[in-house]
């Protein structure tokens, strides 16, 4: 084959690595993805109907404080001013999130101070003690109080896990961020936008060089194809992006993951939700987030004012054919990736990153900049950098 580096995945730790490559050591790199398309999860289109972007696996937020990223990110794409906001719709009401002084004076019906707020959360999170609390549910109230708990954590945390957070375990959550001021921006990074021209052709940016060949609808287990695991390992050094488990033929387990389902619908509105993202933490409600595509992109006049995009997410456990979106993390899977990881160490020139090859949930400007690493420490090195 001619290529002096196989990358397996097309999402941005595997076009990182890629555009690396190929700019900067000016090697010769075959890209190969199982989807019809690049880009992995960050993956977007415009909608057909209403051509407003659409981000197919769910809403990506780019957002980071990492200098080296954003001076590497720019390199492809310009971004928006867009900064990002989430409500969610409570019995009937619409508070701002994250849970901020906003937040509990609406609910309290009151006009706290930050410091009488303070006071009034602190009271009612001592029903419990952080250190011994027993599951999700003892820990969340002993962080933010009962009342906040079971208005905005509870039933959504239910829905996400479909489990009762009374059977879940603590350390699922480390804190409950809750702030004192009226700041309810999602983000509180240096640096946050969305790519001006959309997530596509940001993508497609970092693959437009002349050294780098994308294959897609190539599964690298399928032996039939010219790239795949048979025909490279060994022959030639391998960046893998997709699951771990998978790799070695789910030799030590299945790693557990979350997935989501995703109903798209279009509406004959200029408007559905006045906002990009409003939760539904209430049980009656089978979703858990409804995303309205429109709001992400404001400055874009092209967008119908009769029509909306909106779609509305569903969190369930992953079967092996289901796309896995959040590790789970169980202790069986804490084991199971240390196993897998003594394996990965066997391979030779395969090289295992991002969020599938590590399980491990990773933003955007993490995989990227997990990717840059991995470029300057190992593949780079090897490849003559
Ligand atoms: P990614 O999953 O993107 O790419 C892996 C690629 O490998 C896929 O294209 C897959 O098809 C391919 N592949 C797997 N197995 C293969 C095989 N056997 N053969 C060939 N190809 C194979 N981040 C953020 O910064 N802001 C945000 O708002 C969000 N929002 C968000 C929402 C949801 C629902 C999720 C699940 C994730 C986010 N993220 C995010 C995280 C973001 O999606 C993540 O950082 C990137 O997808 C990581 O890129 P990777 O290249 O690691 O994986």
């Amino acid at each position: 084959m001619d290529a002096d580096l196989v990358v397996v995945g097309s999402g941005f730790f595997g076009l990182t690595i890629a555009e690396r490559v190929a700019r900067e050591l000016g090697r010769k790199v075959v890209v190969i993805d199982r989807r019809d398309h690049v880009g992995g999860n960050a993956y977007s289109e415009d909608d057909p109907e209403t051509g407003i972007e659409v981000h197919r696996y769910g809403a990506h937020l780019f957002h980071t404080s990492n200098e080296t990223v954003w001076e590497y990110v720019n390199r492809f794409t310009t971004f928006t001013g867009y900064q990002h906001r989430v409500y969610t719709n409570h019995a009937g009401v619409v508070y701002p999130l994250p849970i901020n002084l906003g937040t509990i004076n609406q609910f309290f019906s009151a006009a706290y101070s930050p410091d009488e707020a303070r006071a009034v959360i602190a009271e009612q999170a001592g029903e419990f003690d952080t250190a011994s609390a027993a599951n999700l549910e003892e820990k969340a109230i002993s962080l933010i109080g009962r009342p906040l708990y079971e208005a905005f954590i509870r039933d959504y945390t239910a829905k996400q896990w479909q489990t009762d957070p009374t059977q879940l375990p603590a350390e699922i959550i480390t804190r409950l961020p809750v702030r004192y001021t009226y700041d309810n921006r999602y983000f509180n990074d240096t640096h946050e936008g969305l790519p001006t021209q959309g997530y596509t052709r940001w993508l497609e940016n970092m693959a437009d060089h002349p050294n780098i060949e994308v294959r897609l609808g190539v599964d690298f287990f399928d032996a039939d194809q010219p790239v795949s695991k048979a025909s490279t390992v060994g022959q030639v050094p391998v960046v893998y992006t997709g699951a771990v488990d998978r790799y070695f033929d789910y030799a030590e387990g299945e790693l557990s993951w979350r997935t989501l389902d995703f109903e798209r619908e279009v509406l004959p509105t200029g408007d559905f939700q006045g906002t990009s993202v409003m939760n539904y933490p209430d049980s009656q409600y089978p979703y858990t987030r409804i995303h309205e595509f429109r709001h992400f992109h404001p400055e874009r006049t092209s967008y119908p004012d009769d029509k909306t995009v909106i779609m509305r997410e569903f969190s369930r456990f992953a079967e092996r054919t289901d796309e896995p979106y959040y590790p789970v993390n169980t202790d069986a899977d804490r084991e199971r990736l240390l196993a897998y990881r003594t394996l990965t160490e066997g391979e030779q020139d395969v090289f295992f990153g991002g969020r599938l090859g590590t399980y491990q949930y990773l933003d955007m400007h993490m995989a990227i900049g997990s990717a840059l690493s991995m470029f300057r420490n190992q593949v780079g090195p090897l490849l003559g950098a």
